[in-house]
């Protein structure tokens, strides 16, 4: 019988912890057998660290599995954790400095933050929003989105933020699946030195669309705009008239928080659903320990508030731990590609959480950048979205590291809410590539294509045991889809897509989405080892490969290469690359083909489209091209895949 995923890649590096950070962490250096004694037991102590109106009654409820459901009976409102208790300890302390792209910038302490989100909140309960309601928001990254989040929360409205760059029919698919009331928006965001036309994109939207009754328009972009009156209103002339108090709402904590969309590279996508009182113990447990944060931190996540990264680890995770952190509006390489090295450098960045395919980038564009910065500020670093090649890690870790900072590479979902495999840099000795081990409290296995768990050594597929407290409700609207995507591949567990091996010191190795698994000759390889094999090659800085069909071994390794630096592609190359990945994890996996490209075709939230690379390998018509960030690379692939030079060397 062939194994589920091949193991291939053997790293042999490791890196123990800081003696400095590990004596003055936050998490308890027992914390991983404490809650594995008693999960339940752990996550209480964690939800109580927060503030509750009414206490609960039962800490779990699974009597209709898969709709579980946490701290049952307890209420809350989340913005009171967030912002009302720390304002009442120290109203003057930052919560955000904040950066536009044009180099503007401003500082915002928690008593101003709950000024603003109490202000806003009533100019939205004036619009008739309340309790149940949903609120689309549409904007980049400025204040205003944490401040438009929180004031949702605030009047017990849910949000449901749609990334800035996507596009008026997007939006307008999620604004009727859970017929938003009201939608907040700027006339315009600043991206690359250009503004993008937001409150355009609202109007396009709206067109025929019968829930929305209004929509607040924050000035940015300063960008003409087409106004509907009634119906539009400025943020600038509706907000500060309002009372900068405004009751909390008492929600139940499975009261609805927001619901947000994941793509899904197929299908519909599906509005995800998350509730209060466990979301909210979720992300406050895993920023607290996880980014080990201290009073005199300066946090900095790159993502933005339209993924989940910015919900739980900008907004409701950094907050309730009483943070400081950055907001930065605009892209990396504005004005110039040293852009984050300088911010790093003004606001003495402490730790920064970024993801794969940004450290990639810098890779490409060469250490030199960060080389001219002082970044001896930072001291610990973070990586989400997509395994980090083992040489990307190393990379991370020399050259914005100085090789003093432990990197946490935390493997989550939008699903999940909250980090569930993850080092605690304290505690964890780290192994460049891998994610390591499970969060405590969450009960995280590989397993074979039957469901049994795999022995060490081994690949398999990664699922989720038990429930735990910030993991998704639903699909809005959807109980069966919900059921059967997440529940069905092994009874009563969580399955959420991904392959993952398991190391001879229990370490887990995320492999990748299980749906990109290649079979070569009858053995299942992953993408991410053949990917991390050609990323370990000094000339590459990243990789993306895809199974092909092929007559004689059912699928060959189709890969597709970005040089570093100036370094240009040619045959003698191809030939040391397929040689370079048969010496690293074997012959099976030597790519078939090889095309070298300027980039590689990703998601807008910079995730590998390894689906639109098959259709280009096996000659098809695009599929769906939607969620597609850089569409002009397609076509210059193609036209290099087109070219004979690498087939089968
Ligand atoms: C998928 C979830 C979680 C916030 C951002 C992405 C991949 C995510 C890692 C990691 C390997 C990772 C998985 C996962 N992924 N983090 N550290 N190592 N893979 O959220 O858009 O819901 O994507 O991203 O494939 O299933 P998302």
């Amino acid at each position: 019988m062939s194994e589920t995923i091949e193991n291939l890649f053997q790293e042999e590096r490791s890196f123990p912890p800081p003696e400095a950070l590990a004596s003055r962490a936050n998490a308890r250096p027992r914390i991983h057998q404490e809650a594995a004694a008693d999960p339940q037991a752990f996550w209480v102590e964690e939800a109580k660290k927060l503030q509750w109106k009414q206490p609960w009654d039962q800490v779990l409820d699974d009597s209709e599995a898969p709709f579980y459901r946490w701290f049952v009976g307890g209420t809350l409102n989340v913005t009171e954790s967030c912002l009302d208790r720390h304002v009442a300890a120290n109203p003057d302390r930052i919560a955000f400095h904040w950066e536009g792209e044009p180099g503007d910038s401003r500082s915002i302490t928690y008593g101003e933050l709950l000024a603003e989100v109490c202000r806003t909140a009533n100019a939205l309960k004036k619009m008739e929003v309340g309790k149940g309601d949903t609120v689309a928001i549409y904007m980049g990254m400025v204040p205003e989105i944490v401040v438009a989040m929180l004031a949702c929360a605030r009047i017990g409205a849910a949000h449901s933020v749609v990334f800035g760059g996507f596009s008026a029919d997007s939006l307008r698919e999620r604004i009727d699946d859970c017929a938003c009331k009201a939608v907040i928006t700027q006339d315009g965001s600043w991206r690359r030195g250009s503004v993008f036309p937001l409150k355009k994109n609202v109007d396009d939207s709206l067109i025929g669309q019968q829930t929305v009754k209004n929509v607040l328009v924050l000035r940015r972009g300063e960008n003409p705009v087409d106004w509907q009156e009634g119906r539009d209103h400025w943020w600038h002339e509706v907000v500060p008239e309002m009372s900068d108090i405004c009751e909390p709402e008492e929600m139940d904590a499975e009261d609805l928080l927001f619901i947000l969309y994941t793509s899904g590279s197929t299908g519909k996508p599906k509005g995800i659903v998350h509730t209060c009182g466990g979301y909210l113990t979720g992300v406050s447990s895993t920023f607290r320990n996880v980014f080990d944060i201290k009073d005199d931190d300066l946090y900095w996540c790159t993502a933005d508030c339209g993924w989940v990264t910015g919900h739980s680890y900008i907004v409701y995770g950094p907050l309730a731990n009483n943070a400081t952190s950055l907001i930065y509006e605009g892209t990396p390489d504005h004005p110039q590609q040293d852009r984050w090295w300088k911010l790093i450098e003004k606001y003495g960045v402490t730790i920064l959480y970024t993801a794969p395919t940004a450290i990639r980038t810098f890779m490409k564009w060469g250490e030199s950048l960060p080389g001219g910065c002082d970044l001896t500020s930072l001291r610990l670093l973070g990586s989400v979205g997509e395994p980090i090649n083992p040489e990307a890690w190393m990379w991370y870790h020399e050259h914005i590291g100085q090789q003093q900072c432990p990197i946490v590479d935390t493997w989550w979902q939008t699903e999940t809410g909250s980090i569930m495999i993850t080092p605690l840099p304290g505690i964890t000795t780290t192994k460049p590539g891998s994610a390591t081990t499970p969060y405590p409290g969450i009960d995280a296995h590989v397993v074979d294509d039957d469901g049994n768990r795999v022995e060490r050594g081994h690949g398999g597929i990664l699922v989720i045991d038990s429930p735990w407290p910030s993991m998704l409700r639903g699909i809005h609207g959807d109980p069966e889809r919900y059921k059967e995507v997440y529940w069905s591949r092994f009874e009563g567990t969580y399955f959420p897509g991904d392959g993952c091996k398991i190391d001879e010191d229990g370490y887990l190795w995320l492999l990748g989405r299980i749906d990109d698994v290649m079979l070569i000759s009858g053995h299942n390889i992953s993408t991410t080892e053949v990917e991390s094999a050609l990323v370990d090659h000094a000339s590459v800085a990243e990789a993306a490969v895809v199974g092909r069909a092929d007559d004689r071994t059912g699928q060959a390794i189709a890969a597709f290469v970005v040089l570093r630096g100036s370094e240009v592609g040619h045959d003698e190359l191809i030939v040391e690359l397929r040689k370079h990945v048969a010496n690293k994890i074997g012959p099976i996996a030597k790519p078939a083909s090889i095309v070298f490209t300027p980039d590689l075709p990703k998601t807008r939230s910079g995730k590998i489209m390894r689906r639109l690379l098959k259709d280009i390998s096996e000659k098809r018509k695009l599929g769906d091209v939607t969620t597609l960030a850089n569409a002009d690379i397609v076509e210059a692939i193609r036209d290099g895949a087109t070219d004979p030079a690498g087939e089968d060397h």
